[in-house]
């Protein structure tokens, strides 16, 4: 989505609702300087075009936020410039799916487990951005390897719904395994995240 289609949604919504622009910006993404950074053209993230899209629709009587992640993502560079992959889902899909990098990374921080001591209560583990839980899956059954008497608890988050979607299909095989575990998949934003 570009910039003045973001701000014609943005203004048509505020002059519906009768909401200055900065408190528009304030109260939907907690930065009242949004909306003059679209006319300046700056970019946004698509996390925030998320939150965007869910303040004017749970704002608009009768809407309902679309859920995060599974809004288009918008093409924000020039596809033949400066391209992240990651950005767009079919080409990162495409990309994972063709190649070891998930093994490949599970296997890197499985290493790293010989270098940790868990202690009581539990040994804890955040995977953020945790896709379909093909890594995460991984490095749980070479955890359960290495300490397999230590309970787990598990946090992940991901903001696409159905990579949360694949990775409850993955957790059960772990529980399994390893029943001491504990598992939190959220999508809150990390500032929300208590410490
Ligand atoms: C490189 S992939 C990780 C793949 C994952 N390790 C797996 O085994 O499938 C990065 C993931 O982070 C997610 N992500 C990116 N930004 C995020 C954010 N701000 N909050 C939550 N998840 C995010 C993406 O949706 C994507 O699934």
């Amino acid at each position: 989505m570009k910039n003045d289609e973001i701000l014609s949604q943005i203004t048509d919504f505020c002059r519906r609702s009768d909401m200055a622009e900065t408190t528009f910006g304030r109260r939907a993404v907690n930065d009242g300087k949004l909306v003059h950074r679209l006319r300046e053209g700056k970019r946004i993230t698509i996390d925030t075009l998320d939150r965007i899209n869910g303040f004017i629709a749970t704002s608009t009587p009768g809407g309902v936020a679309p859920p995060r992640g599974l809004v288009v993502p918008p093409e924000k560079r020039d596809p033949r410039g400066n391209f992240r992959f990651f950005e767009n889902r079919q080409r990162y899909l495409l990309f994972v799916h063709t190649c070891s990098e998930k093994r490949v990374i599970a296997d890197r921080v499985s290493l790293e487990l010989a270098a940790i001591h868990p202690r009581p209560p539990a040994l804890r583990v955040f995977d953020a951005g945790m896709g379909d839980g093909t890594v995460l899956a991984r490095v749980l059954r070479a955890m359960h390897g290495r300490f397999p008497h230590m309970p787990f608890y598990v946090a992940g988050k991901e903001l696409s719904l159905e990579d949360v979607r694949l990775t409850l299909d993955k957790v059960p095989d772990r529980l399994f395994e390893h029943p001491a575990s504990v598992f939190v998949f959220t999508n809150m934003y990390y500032a929300e995240a208590p410490c």
